[in-house]
């Protein structure tokens, strides 16, 4: 018999996957420029320019042996003492070369991470809207997925639901800010309150909680007033699952890390752990190529002021049309409520207009829906009559066009 389990994950397609696979028909029917595709988080704007320079003098320049070969598993010392400077700086730690393991994007740490920590039976908690392939990474690592409901209408940390979530069975707790669905960002005070309670529980009932801050969005905040801190400035027991796939727009390149907080007593075994895990899941190494190439730009991003632009003048159209809207401060994804009760018959009213958008129930919130940002801005203005049309489907604004 085969692992029923894997079986079914491989038949059942995730809601967002099928939608874009209606949208790449749909295009071929009416035009690509007809088709309004908010569904997927797949970066618009192209990689900076360092990034194909340094790709070119790295390939005309390094031994290609070297280049294309092996590097040790957890990844080029010099590439992990690099990111590992670079942290210290920016975020004043004191990470080294051995607090850093080179993954194949966040996904990768996420599932490394996981395996290291859960043993069967441990829970991870998490807080919705959540990217829904935390479920997969946790159950697979053996632990039961705990979601706590954010505050609605901001999806802040609700901390009430978070003290009636904890257990002594919580192995780890997995934030995300920037936020994929709704974009929000938890300020200071939200971090320093969620680590106080974890040492706190943690204390009091003999159970260390670890608390990894998965980050593919860090880069993606818009405004100065707002500030996504860093969690191993407030709490020993962290990790963080970074990602390069959005800050550098390189998501098909599957480059990435894991940064242990060496913080904490036990961080040594929580590395081990690590590198376990990626022997085990059988990751070998990070991409040599790519994590050489990170070595030169690990500092650079792609230029994040469109999807600002994207932000400001979306959220303003849905606003004026009715809408009700999450404040996204940072990523690139909105979250709308739903003008009827269930948000997969918004979405599907949407389609009428060619707008793509994603039912926020698989992010585990009902009543709202997705909108990826991450397009093009001639597809945002483009697309702005289709919504208030569709507001106006529901007469959540005036008829005039
Ligand atoms: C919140 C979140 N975590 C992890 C990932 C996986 O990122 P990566 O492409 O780096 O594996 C994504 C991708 O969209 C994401 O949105």
């Amino acid at each position: 018999m085969l692992n029923e389990k894997n079986v079914q994950l491989g038949k059942v397609r995730s809601e967002i996957r099928e939608l874009f696979e209606y949208g790449k028909k749909r295009k071929a029917e009416i035009g690509a420029e007809n088709v309004f595709d908010f569904s997927l988080g797949n970066p618009s704007v192209p990689a900076p320019p360092e990034v194909k320079k340094a790709l070119e003098d790295i390939i005309a320049t390094v031994d290609p042996v070297v280049l294309h070969g092996y590097t040790s598993a957890q990844g080029d010392f010099n590439v992990r003492k690099t990111i590992a400077d670079y942290i210290n700086l920016r975020f004043k730690t004191q990470l080294d070369a051995d607090c850093i393991y080179m993954t194949c994007g966040a996904a990768a740490s996420l599932t490394i991470t996981l395996n290291a920590l859960v043993n069967a039976g441990d829970e991870v908690i998490t807080f919705a809207p959540f990217f829904p392939e935390y479920r997969v990474f946790a159950e697979h690592a053996g632990a039961k997925l705990v979601i706590v409901q954010g505050e609605e209408g901001t999806f802040q940390i609700d901390f009430d639901n978070l003290a009636r979530a904890l257990s002594p069975k919580t192995k780890a707790v997995i934030i995300n800010s920037p936020n994929n669905p709704s974009g929000v960002v938890y300020g200071e005070k939200t971090v320093e309150k969620l680590c106080r309670m974890l040492e706190e529980y943690g204390k009091a009932h003999g159970v260390k909680i670890y608390l990894i801050s998965d980050e593919p969005y860090r880069e993606l905040v818009f405004d100065d007033s707002v500030k996504a801190p860093y969690i191993m400035n407030f709490y020993g027991r962290s990790i963080v699952c970074y990602s390069y796939s959005k800050s550098l727009s390189l998501p098909g390149e599957r480059i990435g890390y894991i940064a242990v907080n060496n913080k904490m007593e036990e961080y040594a075994d929580v590395y081990a752990g690590v590198c376990g895990a990626g022997r085990a899941l059988g990751y070998v190494c990070a991409p040599n190529l790519f994590q050489q190439l990170i070595a030169r730009v690990y500092d650079k991003t792609s230029d994040i002021s469109v999807y600002k632009r994207n932000r400001d003048e979306l959220c303003a159209a849905l606003k004026e049309y009715g809408f009700k809207v999450v404040k996204p401060d940072g990523a690139f994804y909105l979250f709308v409520a739903s003008p009827e009760p269930e948000a997969k018959a918004f979405c599907e009213r949407a389609k009428k207009f060619e707008l793509l958008i994603v039912a926020g129930d698989d992010f585990g919130v009902k009543g709202y829906a997705r909108i990826s940002y991450c397009v093009s801005p001639q597809m945002i203005k483009k697309s702005l009559p289709a919504f208030k049309a569709l507001a106006q489907s529901y007469k959540l604004c005036g008829g005039e066009k």
